[in-house]
């Protein structure tokens, strides 16, 4: 496994693989990775023959207050799983690779970046949209994998995709749960026993939310009312959004009279947690 940490390097390696012929998917991470970032991994082994992944805890997608400094880290430890898996190369650059003095372009969206996550965070979209489109271009992958446990991410992701015209063929993979539901996060490791519990009220609270439709109740704010219920039934939660929303505009729907996509974030002690689900009438 090649572990490339320049930009120059990274992009001669692609143009090499691309000269042989060779199908190149991407899976971008943040690292300390779990078994939702090796399903990614696994995934994309179905869509080529050369598979990268890159580690880079993007400075630009985290606001002021949040969790840069702290978010954690295990880069051997991540390099022993990714080999593991059969991984052909890793790119890991520092900030000052990927940010030099003078960077000063960013890939900026009107509409999606207004809704769920951006309202909180609101340089998150932006880093993230400005990553990735660095990251492709240094990567020039034939396709990149993406998890639906960041939804909105991948919406984002999707519609950017289509906006610039890249030519990358992005595929959304689902989400992987802990055995009593919890969605995999690196920032779970925050959570302490007693918060643990509380955080499965995330996942709960869809499951009893896709019981609710599939029972025939397609009043969104109903179903929003007893998902808020449920979660703040639990110690030290605090509801940031519950929202039931198109699945690719992400605005509000009124009535489950299609598929709808379920999203949630909720503060557990300082963990901010995200999940989500589709709700079908
Ligand atoms: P990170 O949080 O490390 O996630 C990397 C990828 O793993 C994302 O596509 C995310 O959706 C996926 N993922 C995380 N948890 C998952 C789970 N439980 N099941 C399935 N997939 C999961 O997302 C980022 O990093 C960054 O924003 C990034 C895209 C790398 C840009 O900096």
């Amino acid at each position: 496994m090649e572990i490339i940490n320049v930009i120059d390097n990274m992009q001669a390696r692609s143009d090499k693989m691309r000269r042989e012929g060779k199908t190149i998917v991407f899976v971008p991470t943040m690292g300390f990775l779990h078994e939702g970032h090796l399903s990614l991994v696994r995934e994309g082994q179905k869509y080529g023959d050369d598979l990268v992944v890159s580690i880079f805890v993007n400075p630009s997608q985290f606001g002021p207050g949040e969790d840069l400094e702290t978010y954690p880290r295990d880069f051997e430890r991540d390099l022993e799983l990714l080999r593991k898996e059969g991984v052909d190369a890793v790119f890991a650059p520092d900030a000052k690779e990927m940010y030099g003095e003078n960077f000063q372009t960013f890939v900026e969206m009107k509409k999606l970046p207004k809704h769920l996550c951006g309202l909180s965070r609101p340089v998150f979209f932006r880093g993230v949209a400005t990553v990735v489109t660095k990251l492709f271009n240094i990567v020039k992958p034939h396709a990149a994998i993406f998890g639906e446990k960041d939804y909105q991410q991948l919406t984002v992701i999707r519609q950017m995709v289509r906006d610039l015209n890249f030519d990358i063929k992005v595929v959304g993979a689902r989400t992987i749960r802990e055995a009593d539901g919890l969605a995999m996060s690196s920032r779970n490791i925050y959570l302490n026993p007693k918060q643990r519990m509380s955080a499965l009220s995330l996942n709960q609270s869809l499951i009893k939310a896709q019981e609710l439709v599939e029972n025939g109740r397609i009043d969104t704010a109903e179903i929003i009312d007893k998902a808020a219920k449920m979660i703040r039934s639990q110690p030290e939660t605090e509801i940031d959004y519950i929202v039931i929303c198109d699945p690719e505009t992400l605005d509000d729907m009124k009535t489950i009279d299609r598929p709808a996509r379920m999203a949630l974030a909720v503060k557990v002690g300082k963990a901010r947690l995200i999940d989500n689900m589709i709700l079908k009438p």
